[in-house]
């Protein structure tokens, strides 16, 4: 039977339908970059999972009994006790966005010339460690590299490279080990509980805090009663709480899994460290019971959290990806194998061969996508990863050149998506006809949302 949306639509939001023509003048108007879009330029917005999810009326209805109160407001209470049931830690703050959250503990953690190490850190995580002056090292596990495998937990952290790193020469300078779950710049790709296991334990012997990104931790623990075994007959909401509990403490974006447009946490059991955040938190993003966030917020995102581990929800969830991935391919795109969940990762240098990294297969994809479909997405690829010199010329590619479909929570249905495989068939009939890309203007950090691009035939 078809795994169908355990939903039923009660608002809607008109989407523009628009013509090449339009598209054409709008993407030159943007400088080729899908960041300069309006989105009412945009047909389908597959650009970020973050912010974009679709609030239910349960939401809404918490949202209507916020309580705007300074300190101590009644909405803090209810996130606080979602919250603590779900993840264990005593000490739980809530921040406006993730990467506050990171800045906020990773600031009451780190002392300049450590290293952090990681399955992959997100960008924001990555500049966070970075503005402390410290280095951040991802330590994928091997099998990442293969994108066509079915290996079932590709964004494992790699343990023995781990276990090495911590008991060599530069092992007490690790400053904390953080383990993103799903692994958002590892492809989506989700991790084991053995490897969360395995992980905490080594971070132990060494005495180095284990932390969790769990922007993802609900689809994450989907993952697991699917793919590993022995946790088939668990709960979702029970492999989450299982693994906040092996962490010392974590940042979430709860953008994501929280399913708001706005709202994270930080947690910990270290008091000294709950201390250290507290101060940082109230001089920079407010009081310890709200955090930069509204009463209202805080009840939504409450609601949200409950939400999310539902399981009719998350089983739909993924089948909706797993059915795009499918069509992709069918199409004669691949995708990055086995499909996650918040994301599908096409393979653009694949589909693209006749554009070398240095003329930016993935973006062109991505601008591709959009001329023809009003789909807009970002590619992964040099543009994004890739060094540059100072005429913009590619020196380094980078390893892969993906483009990422980020999928809105409870935002698109099949017709979307069957929509969407269409675009991108249209375009794998005749990949040849899909032009490169040239840098005309950038800026030194931050150069994907910034550079203006033109194309370049090939
Ligand atoms: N960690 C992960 C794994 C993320 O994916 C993100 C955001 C953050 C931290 C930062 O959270 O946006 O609330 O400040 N990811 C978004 C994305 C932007 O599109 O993947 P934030």
């Amino acid at each position: 039977m078809t795994i169908m949306e355990p939903y039923r639509i009660k608002v809607v939001e008109p989407i523009p339908l628009t013509t090449r023509e339009d598209r054409e003048r709008s993407l030159s108007r943007a400088g080729y970059n899908a960041f300069n879009l309006r989105a009412d330029e945009v047909t389908i917005d597959l650009m970020s999972d973050s912010g974009t999810g679709a609030v239910s009326t349960a939401q809404e209805a918490a949202a209507s009994m916020g309580d705007e109160s300074y300190a101590g407001a009644r909405s803090f209470y209810r996130f606080h006790g979602v919250l603590s049931e779900l993840t264990g830690f005593p000490h739980i703050f809530p921040a406006h966005q993730g990467r506050a959250a990171e800045r906020i503990l990773f600031g009451a953690l780190l002392e300049p010339g450590q290293i952090t190490l990681s399955n992959t850190h997100f960008d924001t995580t990555r500049a966070n460690v970075e503005l402390l002056r410290c280095e951040a090292r991802d330590l994928p596990c091997p099998e990442a590299a293969d994108l066509d495998s079915q290996a079932p937990f590709k964004g494992n952290i790699d343990l023995r490279a781990l276990e090495q790193t911590l008991t060599g020469p530069e092992g007490d300078r690790v400053g904390f080990v953080i383990m993103t779950i799903t692994n958002n710049g590892g492809a989506g790709q989700p991790v084991s509980m053995a490897n969360i296991e395995a992980a905490a334990a080594i971070c132990r012997r060494s005495g180095v805090p284990f932390l969790l990104d769990a922007a993802r931790f609900a689809e994450n623990a989907w993952l697991v009663t699917q793919r590993e075994p022995g946790y088939a007959d668990v709960s979702p909401t029970e492999v989450a709480k299982r693994a906040f509990r092996l962490a010392d403490g974590c940042v979430a974006s709860l953008k994501k899994d929280g399913i708001a447009p706005m709202g994270a946490f930080l947690a910990m059991h270290d008091p000294e460290v709950a201390s250290r955040c507290e101060l940082i938190l109230t001089a920079t993003e407010g009081f310890r019971t709200y955090g930069g966030l509204a009463g209202h917020e805080l009840d939504r995102l409450a609601q949200g959290l409950r939400e999310v581990l539902e399981p009719d929800y998350l089983r739909s969830r993924a089948a909706a990806a797993a059915h795009l991935a499918r069509l992709a391919n069918e199409a004669g795109v691949d995708v990055v194998q086995p499909p996650g969940i918040h994301a599908l990762y096409l393979n653009a240098g694949r589909l693209l061969p006749h554009i070398p990294p240095g003329r930016f297969p993935g973006h062109a994809l991505a601008c591709q996508l959009y001329l023809e479909g009003g789909i807009r997405c970002v590619e992964l690829g040099s543009l994004y990863l890739g060094t540059l010199d100072d005429d913009y010329e590619l020196v380094t590619p980078a390893p892969y050149e993906l483009v990422r479909l980020a999928l809105p929570r409870r935002v698109y249905t099949q017709s979307h998506y069957e929509y969407v495989a269409e675009t991108l068939a249209a375009i794998a009939k005749r990949p040849e006809s899909v032009p490169g890309y040239r840098m005309v203007e950038t800026t030194p950090i931050l150069r994907h949302f910034n550079s203006r691009m033109e194309p370049v035939p090939m």
